[in-house]
């Protein structure tokens, strides 16, 4: 942790607000509010004039506020985030994560590599030249109708189906598009109407949206028969038809998901992927962060290592490449970060999944174990147990520190507790200063409704609300908490799995090596040389297994 927190610059901001400001503020917000309620589809305008008065009311800065300048420069300054982002965008309103996000995110720990970024212009241009809409696509569809294979194709293409939850969804779709850098494939995306306007276009120019008129997106599973894996098995490809392209169907089905934390056979070997290869058209489902098996594949282990001399940034960094909440979640989460968590002095997310691992396990038990992280690792203020406060002290504008806590959880009880606790109770951070622990949690939807696009717009936001945190307790075995850290490039505190016989956790969390994403299911080794070890992490330097899913692999 660093030893100032950074303050953003809304954050200095409503430090500096004051009364009469802010009385300024609602006068020239409240007709705009009246005026959204009214014109609806012009939400978004109105939204920039908002933003717009809301900025030229504080815009009369105290230079002699010391925390406010350097910030704002040095986001300015990192806007592209190092690169990752395109230039070549323009219309900011179209997509306003884009760029804000960069101001709420902590600065990133990891360095871009230049052959990151020429890899990503590369592939933008491959994109608008293969993507929809052009020539070369209408042909490629054209072929994929005529049942063939097309040798020596130009473009080729990865068509990506979504499987299970949004924190799935996101790890294999970034997984998704470092196999298409990797193999020189055009990454289109099939969107379901829950996921609609969920994210903004990744890629300047074109589109990476599959268009609605492709013919193969539902219905399959590890049974289809244009599964590679099954082909394989029932002769329909062979591996000598690697030398005759023209011999294989007109497109092949990659089935990876995780079952029993394991993939599929010939899912992850040399010689599969050279046939693979040859296929114009793939279409690819996964529910994993499938991206570390890549590079226990020795042919695309030069290439990664050029594009990640840092192992442990891969999502964090193609995470935030790739996804970009679209405005409507991008509202929430920018709105809910004003309005409840930019004036506090630090942030602390708390992400509580309980999901079917830990169900059968009662709150007291959950909740004690949050506590006693919380508690062992100095994360919260520990309460004084002193209700009444010493006269002359109350509390001025800046006079006592500001902890806010985000409770993301889809039940409401951890945040009635917390908050519970901290209302009642006056707290003192280790050095006995009065801290104020403020205690917010955005919705609470009792259930995850995968197939609900308000739902999933709710889950994005507060995937981004946990990653603008300063630090983040998350629960073991939750893909969504993955996504949150990993963006933020925070190494997590992660709550440990409880032991069923004692009803507790040995630890209370721990704290991976990493920021990266786990991978909870292994590649077979059925193509590893007979004899040697079948445990990767023995061979790889920057293979680990996860804290949370002890036989899972993690980059590090
Ligand atoms: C600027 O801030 C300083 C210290 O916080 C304060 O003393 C001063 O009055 C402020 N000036 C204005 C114009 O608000
Ligand atoms: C771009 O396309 C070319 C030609 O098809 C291919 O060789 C190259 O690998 C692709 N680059 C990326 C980053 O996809
Ligand atoms: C390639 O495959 C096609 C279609 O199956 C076949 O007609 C042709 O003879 C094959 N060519 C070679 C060189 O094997
Ligand atoms: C996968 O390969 C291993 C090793 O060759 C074999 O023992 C296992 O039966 C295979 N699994 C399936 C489902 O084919």
């Amino acid at each position: 942790m660093e030893g100032v927190p950074r303050v953003p610059p809304e954050a200095a901001e409503r430090r500096r607000c004051r009364i009469g400001a802010a009385m300024a503020v609602l006068l020239v917000v409240l007709p705009l509010m009246l005026m959204r309620v009214f014109l609806g589809d012009q939400a978004d305008s109105i939204d920039a004039l908002l933003r717009q008065a809301h900025v030229k009311q504080q815009s009369p800065r105290n230079a002699s506020d010391p925390e406010a300048a350097p910030v704002r420069t040095e986001h300015e300054h990192d806007r592209l985030l190092g690169g990752l982002l395109s230039p070549d965008f323009h219309d900011e309103q179209a997509c306003r994560s884009r760029y804000e996000a960069s101001t709420l995110w902590k600065t990133s720990p990891f360095s871009v590599a230049p052959y990151l970024v020429r890899r990503l212009r590369q592939y933008e241009a491959n994109h608008s030249r293969c993507g929809p809409r052009t020539a070369r696509y209408r042909e490629a569809a054209a072929q994929l109708q005529s049942g063939r294979n097309a040798g020596g194709a130009d473009c080729r293409y990865v068509v990506w189906l979504p499987m299970q939850g949004l924190g799935n969804r996101m790890l294999s779709l970034a997984s998704t598009f470092l196999y298409a850098l990797l193999t020189g494939r055009v990454v289109l995306v099939h969107q379901p109407p829950e996921m609609e306007g969920l994210f903004c276009e990744p890629f300047p120019g074109t589109s990476w949206l599959l268009p609605p008129d492709f013919p193969y997106k539902d219905g399959f599973w590890s049974g289809s028969k244009e599964s590679y894996v099954n082909m394989l098995e029932n002769n329909v490809v062979r591996y000598d038809m690697v030398n005759n392209a023209s011999a294989l169907p007109a497109y092949v089905y990659l089935h990876l998901e995780n079952t029993r934390f394991r993939f599929q056979n010939h899912t992850f070997c040399e010689e599969d992927h050279l046939l693979l290869d040859k296929f114009k058209w793939m279409v690819l489902s996964s529910d994993s962060y499938f991206a570390v098996a890549l590079f226990l594949m020795p042919a695309y282990r030069e290439e990664l290592d050029r594009m990640f001399p840092a192992k442990g940034a891969v999502f964090h960094q193609l995470g935030r490449y790739l996804f970009h909440p679209g405005n409507r979640a991008w509202g929430m989460a920018q709105r809910f970060f004003a309005g409840y968590l930019a004036g506090a002095n630090e942030r602390l997310g708390v992400q509580v999944r309980v999901g079917p691992y830990q169900l059968a396990f009662p709150f007291e038990v959950m909740s004690e174990q949050i506590l006693r992280c919380t508690r062992e690792h100095g994360l919260l203020p520990q309460l004084t147990h002193n209700t009444e406060r010493a006269a002359g002290s109350v509390r001025l504008a800046n006079s006592i520190a500001v902890k806010a806590v985000l409770v993301v959880s889809l039940k409401p009880e951890y945040y009635d507790k917390l908050h519970g606790m901290y209302y009642s109770n006056a707290a003192a951070s280790s050095t006995g200063q009065e801290v104020v622990v403020s205690v917010y949690q955005p919705s609470h939807d009792e259930d995850q409704r995968t197939d609900s696009r308000a739902h999933n717009e709710r889950a994005l936001a507060e995937i981004y609300l946990l990653s603008f945190c300063d630090e983040v307790v998350t629960t073991g075995w939750s893909t969504f908490g993955y996504v949150a850290h990993s963006l933020a490039g925070l190494r997590p505190w992660v709550l440990t799995p409880l032991d069923w016989t004692k009803m507790k956790a040995e630890n209370a969390c721990v704290r991976p090596e990493s920021v990266e994403p786990c991978m909870h299911s292994l590649p077979s080794f059925d193509c590893w040389r007979s004899g040697q070890d079948l445990d990767p992490v023995v061979h790889l330097p920057f293979l680990r297994h996860c804290e949370d899913v002890p036989a899972g692999l993690q980059l590090f």
